[in-house]
């Protein structure tokens, strides 16, 4: 089950308050929404925001109840439209917590993780995205691979990489997270704790998602939502989510909005002991001009 990271540190920054309304971008299993949640009630309501259908499926049952969160099957990159659709104001407050959850990793069968053998699918919408990771990996050029691992992954070894993948591919197509895991196993071989498909794998599921450039295009829509004197507050796990965030958050500064938190915000040691996925979590919070 997915654990959410610095669930305290976002409520003590967007300080939900009685009958406020916020939005979570990134629902997952719900863990900031249900906090916030405890905060706002009675008449303050959480408008969500998943972008996986088959997650929206699975918290279809446990929502039934509760009447004060809207969940949508939609990406984040559509607030300003639900919003207007469903004419939900005054919002105090918005949590981005990116990526995908450890549900995605462990369950959904998509070869996520170099530690399953899984077919390389990769999308978070398998509705909504036609390219899978096994159509990049087996079909596209060599040029565009090494672009791609530098690009979205900042893979420094990409070109032995991509050579070692085109080498294989050549006689049989590379159809697995495991079979692809273990190229790379054979290029670069384990150095420290982290494992050496991590950046490959980060690269083709950040482009074949278009991670980056729904993050830029979700944060400005998030903002331009916001209430008076509203807060952002994103927690990131990579540094290119990183540059994306402080690119936004510098034009945002620039039309008046001020930073909440001089210096990021990481979880305690407590907190990675526990959960070890949050270790990378970095947050930044916003606010909107009154
Ligand atoms: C790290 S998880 C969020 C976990 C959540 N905070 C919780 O406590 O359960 C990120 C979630 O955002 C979803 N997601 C990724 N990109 C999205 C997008 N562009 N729009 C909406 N949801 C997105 C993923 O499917 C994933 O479930």
């Amino acid at each position: 089950m997915h654990k959410p990271v610095l669930v305290k540190e976002v409520i003590k920054f967007l300080n939900p308050q009685r009958n406020q309304n916020f939005i979570d971008a990134t629902y997952g299993f719900g863990g900031h929404s249900k906090e916030l949640l405890k905060y706002i009630k009675p008449k303050g309501k959480i408008l969500a925001f998943e972008w996986d259908p088959f997650l929206v499926e699975l918290n279809k049952k446990n929502l039934m109840q509760e009447k004060n969160i809207i969940l949508k099957n939609a990406n984040f990159t559509k607030i300003k439209k639900i919003v207007k659709e469903l004419n939900f104001t005054k919002i105090k407050g918005v949590i981005f917590d990116l990526g995908i959850s450890s549900w995605h990793l462990e369950n959904s069968k998509r070869g996520f993780s170099f530690n399953k053998d899984e077919f390389l699918d990769m999308r978070i919408n398998p509705k909504e995205i036609k390219i899978t990771a096994f159509e990049v990996v087996n079909y596209y050029s060599k040029e565009r691979l090494i672009e791609i691992l530098k690009n979205y992954g900042e893979e420094k070894r990409a070109k032995e990489i991509v050579d070692a993948i085109l080498d294989k591919r050549r006689f049989k197509k590379i159809e697995t997270s495991k079979e692809l895991a273990e190229i790379i196993m054979n290029v670069c071989k384990r150095k420290n704790k982290i494992h050496p498909a991590t950046k490959t794998f980060m690269a083709l599921r950040t482009f074949i998602n278009n991670e980056l450039e729904n993050l830029e295009e979700g944060l400005k829509q998030a903002f331009d939502v916001l209430d008076k004197n509203g807060r952002i507050a994103i927690i990131t796990f990579q540094g290119l989510e990183d540059k994306v965030v402080k690119k936004v958050f510098k034009e945002l500064k620039r039309k008046g909005a001020k930073m909440i938190t001089k210096n990021v915000v990481r979880p305690s040691r407590n907190e990675i002991l526990e959960n070890p996925r949050s270790r990378s979590a970095k947050l930044r919070v916003i606010q909107k001009n009154g």
